[in-house]
């Protein structure tokens, strides 16, 4: 049985999840899947930046001065896992545009089943930063836990995980890996395939948001 997991969060909220059926949905085309994903980072980029830390900052409204909440210290880094990672980047970006970008590129090579790393270009000053890394699926939880390795390896302390559906076992590999790492999602689903797909899942996240096969 699985544990309770403190730091995942399943964002159940009616737009959320009325978007993601249609998502999931096989005859929905790319263009509608690209715009549903767009507005489902919105909400997501939302609840998982609910917490940040807060400061005031002295401002003149054109009535009087005031101590008003800004968001404390240097810019977020998001950081998006390739291919897919970078169809809920662009919300995310809409809701924070001023945040800082970084990619990460993995394989899976194929003899030893392990992530293999082809690109990696992260913001600098990662160990000031709260970064989210972004990927729409996480699956095995293989190349996501491979990716906060390299963000930590890079000075990352601070690191948030958005995705917009997780399988168990992906899950269950980030909380052995990273259980420092808070995870938000869209949806748990029922488990993965022997491909390694998540069901009922959507198919392939990159494939469904960019029309390739
Ligand atoms: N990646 C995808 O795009 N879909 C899955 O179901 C699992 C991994």
């Amino acid at each position: 049985m699985t544990e309770p997991t403190p730091h995942l969060t399943v964002v159940d909220h009616p737009l959320v999840q009325h978007k993601l059926t249609l998502m999931r949905d096989k005859t929905t085309s790319t263009n509608s899947f690209r715009r549903l994903l767009r507005e489902i980072s919105h909400l997501l980029a939302y609840e998982i930046t609910r917490n940040l830390p807060m400061t005031t900052k002295t401002i003149d409204t054109p009535l009087e001065p005031m101590e008003a909440p800004v968001i404390e210290g240097k810019k977020l880094a998001l950081v998006s896992i390739l291919r897919a990672g970078n169809g809920l980047l662009d919300g995310v970006l809409e809701l924070v545009p001023a945040a800082r970008v970084g990619f990460i590129g993995l394989y899976r090579d194929e003899e030893t089943l392990k992530p293999v790393q082809y690109y990696c270009k992260l913001p600098d000053n990662l160990q000031d930063r709260l970064v989210i890394a972004v990927d729409p699926m996480l699956a095995t939880g293989n190349s996501s836990a491979a990716a906060i390795d390299l963000l930590k390896q890079s000075g990352a302390t601070n690191i948030r995980f958005l995705c917009l559906l997780a399988a168990p076992e992906g899950i269950e590999r980030m909380k052995a890996a990273h259980p420092d790492v808070p995870i938000v999602t869209a949806s748990v689903d029922n488990y993965l395939n022997d491909h390694g797909y998540i069901v009922p899942g959507l198919g392939d996240a990159g494939d469904r948001m960019f029309g390739t096969k």
